[in-house]
């Protein structure tokens, strides 16, 4: 099971790569693959042409398109700006379409608030069911994300991978039943 995270902050003072770092960790320890998927490294123009309709794409839409064409489900990692989604996870998103379908979506968010960036969550399960990668249920909330780690994502909570636990679990059974479902036809 391959499971992309996309880290949707690039902000120099950024906060995100913590919570990234952190989930990586914790599905790895879990026996995931993981690959990390950072919207600052990638540093996409705002959109122009999605990539199905490039004709001579840029070699970091490619890379992309592979990265997302082999995953099994995604992990959405977001902050909450003005109670919606950073707009660079957004981009990420709008460029890429079928690359997602009939996958799975787990939801992290965060913030420097006691909410956990929850009100960023809402908005982002309507743009992952519209690509066709329904989010699950259980979404793994964030709160005080600056000072709740140090940089490499490491938890000043040593009970914060205990309680990612359930959200893993489920997000495990969801990329199973959906390759599962992947393999046994897809309507288009
Ligand atoms: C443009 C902007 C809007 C924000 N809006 C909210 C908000 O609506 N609710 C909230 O709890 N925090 C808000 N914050 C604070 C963020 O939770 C905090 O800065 C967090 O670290 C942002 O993620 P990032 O550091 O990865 O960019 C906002 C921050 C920015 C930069």
């Amino acid at each position: 099971m391959k499971t992309v995270i996309i880290l949707g902050s690039v902000r120099t003072e950024r906060q995100g790569h913590k919570a990234a770092y952190f989930i990586q960790k914790c599905l790895n320890d879990f026996g995931m693959e993981t690959v990390l998927v950072d919207c600052k490294i990638y540093n996409l123009p705002m959109l122009d042409f999605m990539y199905k309709e490039m004709k001579d794409p840029e070699q970091k839409f490619k890379d992309l398109h592979d990265i997302f064409v082999s995953a099994d489900g995604f992990i959405l990692v977001t902050a909450e700006y003005n109670h919606g989604i950073p707009p660079a996870l957004k981009n990420m998103l709008d460029h890429f379409q079928s690359e997602f379908f009939f996958k799975p979506a787990g939801i992290v968010s965060y913030s420097e608030g006691y909410f956990g960036g929850a009100r960023a969550v809402e908005p982002l399960r309507s743009v992952s069911a519209e690509l066709g990668m329904p989010a699950i249920p259980i979404a793994y909330h964030i709160p005080k994300i600056k000072t709740s780690f140090d940089d490499e994502g490491n938890p000043t909570d040593p009970a914060a991978p205990s309680r990612a636990e359930r959200f893993i679990k489920e997000f495990d059974w969801y990329i199973r039943a959906m390759k599962a479902g992947r393999e046994g036809g897809t309507p288009y």
